[in-house]
């Protein structure tokens, strides 16, 4: 028996073989369409290649694509369990055509794999036709000798295929298998078509059209195939099965379900094993893809999911998480052709178990409350809404949780009454809300929120996305478009602009719709809605216009690599520094990163260098950097650090980076750097590329401030210091390895210069070498007083200690011409000093300039003058002193 490994591969070898490039599946996260939930058929990552506006190297494709059918316009999730053939995720096998072959090979295409691939017989398969169709018609004939009778034309829109309400479309045709008369159901188009006995095997459609928002269809410019295969369906059908539960992928998670839960899977509890397989496979699909469980959008409709498969569980008598032990069993079905599920096996167990624990805890009492109000009402009577609110409110059942636990009862919910007590509890929120204060116009951010929900972030996983426009606002208003030139706030559904937050700036970029162009500056966050800010720069924007968002990569790169290094910094600080280090604050911008931490005094060289070093040894280990969702109790447990006065929600993710043996694998305990945290990050530490500290400051008391720059910046950095060093090595005329010991010699050639000066100065001062001054006789004492000039007030007292050595006995008076305001000083032998006062004479001869005081010894002092005008005058004053 064909295993649906062997079938996935069968197919792809087929189209490969037959020319096409085999193509991985595309995320479960659509990157390319503007309100697509999920993936939900192969041609979605084609899109563009059908309308003309993306081209690649191959013109034929093949796929095995994950869909996931759940919340959103294509939702199975009610009927999954119950029926044969519903799944929220499923495997959808694809052959296309990008304006290559059309009809007439892809109908042979067809016909040959199904047929003689495949082994099923002719007899067993019929088809249908759009209405119209003839030349597929005549081709069915020609190339399967078709009957006309298995040939059905149908006018509906079952065989025109749209992707959705704008997009490529085109009539198709629809290849189906007779099970034969002992099956129930009629011919498809037939009123027991829903039957059993007809089933839908392959659908292909012949893309030549484009439909337009206004309704209108546009023929494209080249005709191009899409076909669509269920893995699950064909599967069965192979082996021989009616049921796409009972295929051996299925039946193995089945089996898994049931050794889990120590339960026969095919007792009375075989819906829930159903159930349980099926929500498996998309909750671990999805997580594997990036979505984590929260309250809105995507990972609102995970954690329904995986609620809904807690309860099955619970149903089964399971009194702990089952969902994560499943997921080795999955992994060994499905890891080897999708290698994501083995790479993230971790990250869903951790997730699974998670969620499955939380909410075990309310589930008991939910199903109490459940019971209570059922025994309230009539038999048969709908649940009232206001009691399905509470139990969605308080005990976190999503309504299709509370509905799929009555439909076992065969009742309902009471969903208008559900939605009026969901409208009132968003009205008293409203009420009560008063706003930050902080803005003018944040009012107009909850109301946007409450009208279309807050926005969802892919910027994870992803860097360009597409979204619709869902407001425009300026000056606090909303406004329908905006023109070029003109500045402009825009919300869109989805985006993946990061919004500044956690210290981590918010990202830049462009949104281009069919008409304009805006250039983002900014992107902040209020009440749950990102806020693009930016300038029209091309054409115009609109309200509800589809758009394609592009972050700028480069700086979003730089961004990503400041943010975890400042990470790798942090831990680094504390091993050097102690655990007293907190952070409490920083700045995680393109160009470099700023970190504030808890710390008392300035780091050391030594410090330093040990920090920079620790960091760069991290980048160099180049281990993945991981991403979990926990309670923040969790990961306090595990040792995250926590940011300061952050307040956490029910669950963090935690960002972990490096490990602290160099193995590089595994969660084993030794985790290098472990911190609560929102913000985008590196894949590997690697990614980093370098890291710089520009030094250390205070920041504020007991808080130290280091910047640093990575990656290109830290080399640019490195760069530039190394042109300046080749400067001065040029100015030196040195290599830079001497410069170190030029610079030293050339200060103490400076130094000995200095000194030579000096002693050159005092001796022109003195009269160049010659007789010097005159000395000259008062009262009995001589007296050396002259006017200097080119030296400095500072020079004079070594030269009066000279003169008075020279005279032997007596007194010396010394003015220095400085140019601005005179300086002046005397001196007297110390044998004279018990008559005459060296301060007594400066004194004197400093009036006699216009200054004032003067103080020293009775051998020496100093004073200034005002004015060199009165040095004679000075030296008269000084005469005078002497001769009493
Ligand atoms: N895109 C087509 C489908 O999903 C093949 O049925």
């Amino acid at each position: 028996m064909a295993s649906l490994n062997d079938i996935r591969s069968t197919f792809l070898d087929f189209f490969e073989k037959n020319g096409h490039r085999v193509v991985d599946s595309s995320p479960l996260v659509p990157r390319n369409d503007p309100t697509l939930m999920f993936t939900n058929s192969g041609m979605v990552q084609f899109k563009n290649l059908f309308t003309g506006t993306e081209h690649r190297d191959y013109k034929r494709a093949t796929t095995a694509q994950k869909c996931v059918r759940a919340g959103g316009k294509h939702n199975d999730l009610d009927n999954v369990g119950y029926t044969a053939r519903h799944h929220t995720f499923f495997e959808m096998l694809g052959n296309f055509s990008f304006g290559d072959y059309f009809k007439d090979q892809a109908i042979p295409f067809a016909w040959e794999l199904l047929t003689q691939g495949f082994g099923l017989d002719p007899k067993r398969l019929l088809v249908t036709v759009y209405h119209t169709d003839d030349e597929a018609a005549t081709l069915w004939k020609k190339v399967a000798g078709l009957p006309e009778e298995r040939i059905i034309r149908i006018a509906t829109d079952d065989n025109f295929w749209r992707m959705g309400p704008t997009g490529p479309c085109g009539p198709c045709t629809e290849i189906f298998y007779d099970h034969g008369p002992s099956v129930w159901g009629g011919p498809p188009g037939s009123a027991d078509e829903d039957g059993d006995r007809f089933i839908e095997i392959w659908n292909n459609v012949f893309m030549q059209n484009e439909q337009l928002a206004d309704g209108s269809l546009r023929k494209l410019d080249m005709q191009s195939i899409d076909t669509g295969m269920g893995l699950e369906r064909i599967g069965a059908l192979l082996q021989g099965k009616h049921d796409n539960y009972d295929t051996d992928l299925m039946r193995s998670l089945i089996e898994a379900s049931a050794n889990v839960t120590s339960s026969d899977p095919d007792g009375p509890g075989k819906v829930h094993h159903r159930v349980i397989a099926d929500h498996l496979r998309s909750t671990s699909f999805l997580i594997a893809d990036g979505v984590m469980p929260s309250n809105e959008g995507r990972g609102y409709v995970l954690r329904r999911i995986l609620r809904r498969a807690a309860r099955h569980a619970h149903m089964l008598g399971a009194k702990d998480p089952v969902m994560h032990r499943l997921v080795p069993a999955l992994v060994r079905q499905m890891g080897a052709a999708y290698p994501e599920l083995t790479r993230a096996q971790s990250l869903i167990e951790e997730t699974l178990k998670l969620e499955e624990t939380k909410f075990g805890q309310t589930l008991d009492r939910g199903l109490r409350l459940l019971d209570d109000e059922l025994a309230k009402i009539p038999e048969g009577a709908d649940l009232p809404g206001e009691a399905a609110f509470k139990l969605y409110d308080t005990y976190g059942f999503p309504l299709d949780l509370t509905q799929d636990a009555l439909r076992e009862m065969g009742r309902a919910v009471d969903v208008v009454g559900f939605d009026a007590a969901m409208t009132e509890q968003k009205a008293k929120a409203r009420a009560s809300w008063s706003g930050t204060g902080e803005a003018k116009d944040a009012k107009i951010w909850f109301e946007l929120a409450e009208k279309d929900g807050a926005t969802e972030f892919l910027g994870y996983e992803t860097e360009t996305a597409e979204g619709v426009v869902q407001a425009l606002i300026r000056d606090g208003a909303e406004i329908g478009s905006a023109q070029t030139g003109e500045a402009v706030q825009i919300v869109v559904n989805q985006t993946p602009f990061y919004a500044e937050s956690g210290g981590q700036v918010g990202d830049t970029g462009w949104i281009r719709t069919d008409t304009g162009l805006v250039e983002v500056t900014d992107t902040k966050k209020a009440a749950g809605v990102f806020i693009h800010i930016g300038t029209v720069c091309e054409g115009a924007v609109a309200k509800g216009q589809p758009a394609k968002l592009e972050v700028s990569h480069s700086r979003r790169g730089a961004i990503r690599a400041n943010h975890s290094a400042t990470h790798l910094l942090h831990e680094a600080l504390r091993g050097a520094l102690g655990t007293h280090v907190a952070q409490k604050g920083s700045l995680n911008a393109a160009d470099r990163l700023r970190f504030d931490f808890s710390h008392n005094a300035a780091l050391s060289a030594v410090e330093l260098a040990k920090v920079e070093a620790e960091v760069n040894d991290y980048i160099r280990q180049n281990t993945p950097v991981e991403t979990r969702i926990m309670t923040p109790d969790d990961a306090r447990g595990l040792g995250a650090q926590a940011l300061f006065g952050e307040k956490y929600g029910e669950e963090v993710r935690v960002v972990s980076m490096g490990r602290q043996d160099g193995s590089g694998k595994g969660a084993d305990g030794k985790t290098y750097s472990l911190e609560l945290c929102g913000g985008t990050h590196v894949t590997r530490t690697g990614d980093i590329g370098a890291f710089v500290l520009l030094g250390d400051s205070a920041s504020s008391a007991g808080v130290r401030r280091i910047e640093a720059l990575t990656g290109e910046a830290a080399l640019a950095h490195l760069r530039a210091q190394e042109a300046r060093l080749a400067e001065i090595a040029a100015v030196l005329k040195a290599s830079p390895a001497e410069v170190v010991e030029r610079v030293k010699a050339l200060f103490d050639e400076r130094r000995s210069l200095q000194n030579e000066v000096a002693s050159l100065r005092r001796e022109v001062a003195m009269g160049g070498g010659g007789a010097g001054p005159e000395a000259r006789e008062i009262n009995g004492v001589k007296l050396i007083a002259q006017v200097l000039k080119g030296v400095s007030g500072k020079d004079l007292p070594a030269l009066i200690d000279e003169m008075k050595g020279r005279i032997g006995s007596g007194a010396v008076l010394l003015i220095a011409d400085t140019g601005a305001k005179p300086a002046v000083a005397a001196g007297v032998t110390a044998d004279l000093t018990g008559r005459l006062s060296a301060v007594a004479l400066v004194k004197a001869a400093a009036e006699a300039m216009g200054g004032k005081g003067g103080g020293g010894r009775p051998d020496m002092a100093q004073a200034g003058g005002a004015d060199i005008a009165g040095a004679e005058a000075a030296i008269k004053a000084a005469e005078a002193v002497i001769g009493g």
